[in-house]
């Protein structure tokens, strides 16, 4: 066993994942030459803060393969990231130097960490950067030009570089100056992480082991509207859970109580049941519920049916009997995609609909289905539980894995050179 996983399921899975890269038309950092060269990298460094330190790392730790790629390579290297959503200006609470402090603890290694984006002494740096340096720029987004994809910024972060990398598979669904427009520029090819992850979502929805599962959760069904869709198309069955299972069950004639309900989507969760039924793809709804009068820890508690939620009471989690049906559902996938939690999984009264399917998406990739988490929610869920390490693949993009997953082409990806 490693990490309690048997060897065979793990070394099953990482081949599957590895024989993936097919499904990737790119170039990668391994087809192009970027010995001794300046190489722009955009990364998705986009991470929790908590007074002023790195409050959770795992997007720097999955850029560290290319990074260290680079290095070995001799290349002098510039990254650059976005963090959080200023407007377009300096603000002091969305600097990179917080993420530039833990990357420079990561690598055992000084990074560079600039006060500029592209202006004062940034380009001097980057022409100086000797063969494996690394500086890392400040935040893109204290550009206006950025999010506008504005010409003359692409170009002037352009010039700082030989090459452009794209590792930021969080942010390729965005169609920014660092993610698109640089590519007008400079030859682009896409870093290990962003190849990784394309291939994985693109495999799953192009040639998934049987039976395919998707357990799909957290509030709204107008965000995933389209990813339902196209998963109807492809997967065997969906278990459902988290807000968004009540528009469902409205759409179903359930007395859904004061539950989250998205009125003007259930017309199309009605839809959604037929399109399942017509593809013969099993659609699990919940049939009992966790319900509360309000979303608070002190709050009372019990299990009422799915059919019926107490008037002013509403539903905050997924009830033991759909627990069961969901883990039988889950047990014997080859294939599982999750995003969303099945309930408010902060609060331990209803965490066990959550912890369950995480429990038993793990139990399954343990002997050796292919897992697959996306989504900001169901991570932070598996990091709680201590789980994350025993799914096949947890995406870095939660907006962008459901872009493909929808079938839609992200434009970050699409703006690199073909292989
Ligand atoms: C994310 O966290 O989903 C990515 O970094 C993209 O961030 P954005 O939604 O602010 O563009």
């Amino acid at each position: 066993m490693v990490d309690g996983f048997s060897v065979g399921a793990r070394a099953e899975a990482v081949s599957e994942i590895a024989a993936s890269r097919r499904y990737f038309s790119k170039k990668t950092i391994e087809d192009i030459d970027v010995k001794g060269k300046r190489v722009l990298v955009r990364v998705d460094f986009n991470v929790p803060l908590d007074n002023g330190r790195v409050a959770d790392d795992s997007r720097i730790r999955a850029a560290l393969p290319t990074i260290n790629y680079l290095r070995h390579q001799q290349a002098r290297i510039i990254l650059c990231s976005h963090l959080g959503r200023p407007k377009g200006q300096f603000d002091p609470a969305f600097s990179l130097k917080p993420v530039g402090e833990r990357l420079s603890e990561l690598l055992n290694t000084k990074v560079k960490v600039m006060d500029k984006t592209i202006n004062g002494d940034v380009k001097k740096v980057a022409e100086n950067l000797r063969a494996g340096e690394i500086m890392l720029l400040e935040n893109l987004r204290f550009n206006k030009g950025e999010a506008e994809n504005d010409p003359e910024f692409a170009r002037k972060l352009a010039e700082l570089g030989d090459v452009y990398v794209d590792d930021a598979f969080g942010a390729a669904h965005r169609s920014h100056a660092s993610t698109v427009g640089v590519a007008n520029y400079l030859p682009g090819a896409s870093g290990l992480l962003l190849e990784k992850e394309v291939s994985v979502l693109k495999k799953l929805i192009e040639a998934p082991n049987r039976p395919f599962m998707a357990c799909l959760g957290g509030n709204k069904i107008s965000d995933k509207i389209g990813v339902i869709n196209q998963l109807l198309d492809i997967v065997d069955g969906i278990v459902a859970g988290g807000g968004m299972c009540f528009t469902f069950l409205k759409a179903k004639g359930y007395e859904i109580g004061n539950s989250i309900v998205e009125e003007d989507q259930v017309g199309l969760a009605s839809e959604i049941i037929k399109k399942a039924e017509e593809n013969e793809v099993a659609l699990y709804l919940p049939i009992d519920l966790v319900a509360a009068p309000e979303i608070s820890k002190s709050a009372n508690y019990k299990v009422v049916s799915a059919k019926k939620v107490p008037e002013d009471w509403l539903g905050l989690d997924i009830g033991p009997a759909t627990i069961e049906i969901y883990n039988q559902a889950l047990e014997s996938a080859k294939t599982i995609f999750w995003n969303g939690p099945m309930g408010v999984f902060e609060i331990p009264q209803f965490s066990r609909g959550t912890k369950a399917v995480a429990n038993a998406i793990t139990e399954a990739t343990r002997h050796g289905s292919l897992s697959i988490v996306g989504g900001g929610d169901s991570l932070a869920a598996l990091k709680m539980f201590g789980l994350v390490d025993r799914v096949s693949f947890a995406s870095t993009g939660g907006g962008a894995s459901l872009k493909i997953l929808e079938g839609t082409a992200l434009p970050g990806v699409e703006v690199l050179e073909d292989r």
